[in-house]
């Protein structure tokens, strides 16, 4: 092309096409060459400026913005810019005053008012940061960054019924926002108690939307559930009052939002439980006597509660009343070559219909018109033996001798743990920016790690949930394994269906990872080590499969935390309880009458058969405190960089130990733990670091 013929606006579009496609070199000649002719043609400046800007010469940049600024006074973008680039090199209070020079200018600017409220956030001007964003969503409601960074904002100054509203809306404009679905699925765990000035309309608009969709966690998102949705029916449950015709359970049992979450959250409440158990039977008696026209009306309702007995594993006491119903159920619908479906959904709320042959034969291939109804096929039948085709692709490691491996292993065939049917979906993210967050307010450095090809090792990375989160470090390759091939199936059905390709999958005991031939920079071991025969004997394994200055980070049982659950265990040994699925349903309802429910009923983890058993009957359960830990530490030359806390915690333990800077004293931990012991209750979980030698 010759430039000689073209005009000024030619040769500056032709500059900006450039520009924008990567072409710096070319770019920069073209505006080069407008101001030999236009010395004050402000926009070629400003572009320069953004040039110099893109190749990280801040000075250069700098330089060019304020010429651009002289060379028109009213040059918005040129003070915008110059706030933006004065923001990235941390100059915040300069910035600020450009960025107001650019609003006074052009006072509709809604990603300027964006980038004030980030720069006086940074400053830590809550309230001005707050009405920068909102004055940015006035201008713009459309604003998907605006709405996402208040939210944020307003979390972190607790105000969390307001950022909900602004990450829904961030989701709404954009629902493929991940980080808005991962930071609302966490200020619903962490804000429950907060939240006071709740709207019930918009809050069952949200969830609702949330349970349509399949981007977070439903279960870890129960007890936020639970207060907002059920107070009222608890309480006609509790005051024994439990009609079926009463209308608030009427609306329970059509309401859409409630079938949604049968289908996809654990109901972890033992009144919610009852009510369902009692609706079960009610169904189940209808069935027997006959009566399809009464049943047919509730059909949504009842494939969702198909779903969640089988979520949790038939956990759900049933009496020898409704056990005699269901058999003769059962032999009926085998009996009956015409597909019922209300039957089998019914026979499927007290048994997994995969345990009939002849109704396996039957559904194996039977097309559905109900959606739900394909779903309870796709969960019970298609998803089974799609596990059963993916063992066969996953290798072993080493021969499994360790008794107790042996045992622990059988505990996970027979039920992998945890199961999960939806989680956040995940985002690439440096991993270096997430250990940074994640042990805050610590810090490290980060020497000789690289962060091309980061090796990463779940080890015990049992149904897959862990993985997930994992697997998100960018560059990354995992290896993920556990001692149970059922546990790993179910893993690698979740993750290749989530697309995820960068895992392999190996079976194999801790104890024989040395056979692995292979040494990794991240190593994820949660909830694992304590299940060993000597816990120190596998981080010894784990520790010499780092590589120096890699990372590593663990989970393992708090003595103080799993207190409570010692008077359990001890009941359920006395008593003789087993961790069979009749044995476990009969402990549940033993336990859930006596003094003891309230040291079980409010975790998660008593809600379906497998996790009772973990909870409860394992093989092998090794506790920790503190002062242990910090010993261990020492024997293996571990640094310990943090724990992954909310940030409450973590800032009630700056209020009680505010000379702890760097939140790194595991006996000022220790300390703290027991002036409030349900800290750890999950489970101590946190960041170590190889010391170099
Ligand atoms: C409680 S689950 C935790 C799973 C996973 N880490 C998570 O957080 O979701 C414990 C897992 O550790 C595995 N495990 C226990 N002992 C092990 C060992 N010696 N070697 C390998 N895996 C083991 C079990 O098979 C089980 O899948």
């Amino acid at each position: 092309m010759n430039e000689a013929n073209l005009s000024v606006d030619d040769i500056f579009n032709l500059a900006t096409r450039y520009h924008k496609n990567g072409g710096y070199e070319n770019a920069e000649v073209l505006y080069k060459k407008i101001l030999e002719v236009l010395p004050k043609h402000y926009q070629s400046l400003c572009h320069l400026g953004l040039l110099a800007k893109q190749q990280r010469k801040y000075r250069v940049a700098v330089q060019y913005f304020y010429k651009a600024i002289e060379a028109d006074k009213s040059y918005m973008e040129g003070y915008h810019n110059l706030g933006e680039l004065l923001k990235e090199i941390g100059q915040y209070q300069k910035s600020v005053d450009f960025y107001l020079k650019a609003i006074q200018i052009n006072p509709k600017s809604a990603a300027t008012y964006n980038s004030l409220a980030v720069v006086f956030k940074k400053l830590g001007q809550y309230q001005k940061s707050i009405e920068s964003y909102l004055a940015a969503i006035d201008i713009d409601p459309n604003h998907e960054q605006a709405h996402y960074n208040l939210g944020i904002l307003l979390s972190e100054v607790n105000r969390p019924e307001k950022a909900l509203d602004h990450y829904y809306k961030a989701i709404k404009i954009n629902p493929d926002n991940v980080h808005s679905y991962q930071n609302l699925n966490v200020l619903m765990r962490e804000s429950l108690f907060n939240m006071k000035e709740i709207d019930q309309v918009k809050i069952e608009e949200l969830l609702l939307f949330l349970f349509k969709g399949n981007n977070i966690d439903h279960t870890s998102v129960f007890p936020f559930v639970k207060s907002v949705l059920f107070s009222e029916i608890i309480k006609i449950i509790w005051g024994k009052n439990v009609l079926l015709e009463n209308n608030t359970i009427q609306d329970f049992l059509n309401n859409e939002l409630i079938h949604l979450i049968l289908q996809k959250s654990l109901i972890c409440d033992l009144a919610v439980e009852s009510l369902l158990m009692i609706i079960r039977k009610e169904f189940l008696l209808e069935a027997s006597n006959k009566r399809w026209d009464l049943v047919e009306k509730k059909s949504n309702f009842i494939f969702s509660l198909a779903e969640q007995c089988f979520l949790n594993e038939y956990v759900y006491y049933q009496t020898e009343q409704e056990i005699n119903l269901v058999n003769k159920l059962r032999a009926r619908l085998e009996n009956n070559s015409n597909i019922n479906e209300l039957g089998l959904a019914i026979l499927g709320c007290y048994i997994p219909l995969s345990s009939s042959e002849i109704i396996t034969d039957q559904l194996l291939n039977y097309q559905s018109k109900s959606s739900l109804f394909k779903e309870i096929i796709t969960t019970q039948f298609h998803e089974p033996l799609e596990e059963n085709r993916l063992k066969k692709l996953i290798k072993p490691l080493g021969k499994i001798t360790n008794t107790i491996s042996k045992r622990v292993k059988v505990q996970y065939e027979v039920n992998p743990y945890p199961r999960w049917k939806h989680s956040s979906k995940g985002v690439s993210i440096n991993f270096w920016d997430l250990l940074s967050k994640e042990i805050e307010p610590n810090k490290t450095t980060i020497e000789n790690f690289s962060s091309t090809n980061i090796q990463v090792l779940v080890a015990g990375c049992g149904t897959g949930k862990h993985i997930v989160r994992a697997k998100d470090y960018r560059n990354s390759e995992v290896t993920g394994i556990d001692l149970s091939l059922n546990s790993l199936a179910y893993a690698k059905r979740k993750t290749d269906k989530l697309g995820y390709k960068n895992i392999q999958y190996v079976q194999a005991d801790i104890l024989n990872l040395d056979e692995l031939d292979k040494t990794f920079d991240v190593i994820e071991c949660a909830g694992v080590l304590h299940h060993m025969e000597t816990p120190t004997e596998g981080l010894e394994i784990l520790v010499n499969l780092l590589r120096p200055n890699g990372f590593m980070k663990i989970g393992l049982y708090s003595e103080i935390a799993r207190k409570n659950l010692l008077g359990v265990r001890n009941f359920a040994k006395q008593e003789r309880f087993s961790s069979t699925v009749e044995s476990i349903r009969m402990f549940r309802k033993s336990i859930s009458d006596s003094n003891l429910k309230n040291r079980i009923s409010s975790s998660s983890d008593f809600y379906s058969v497998s996790s009772v058993r973990d909870l409860i009957f394992h093989e092998q359960e090794h506790r920790f405190t503190l002062s242990q830990i910090m010993e261990i530490l020492n024997k293996f030359g571990l640094e310990f960089l943090g724990f992954t806390l909310s940030k409450k915690i973590k800032m009630m333990y700056s209020e009680r130990f505010p000379e702890d800077h760097k939140q790194v004293s595991l006996k000022n931990w220790h300390q703290f733990e027991k002036e409030n012991p349900t800290t750890f209750a999950g489970m101590y979980t946190f960041w170590l670091r190889k010391k170099a030698k």
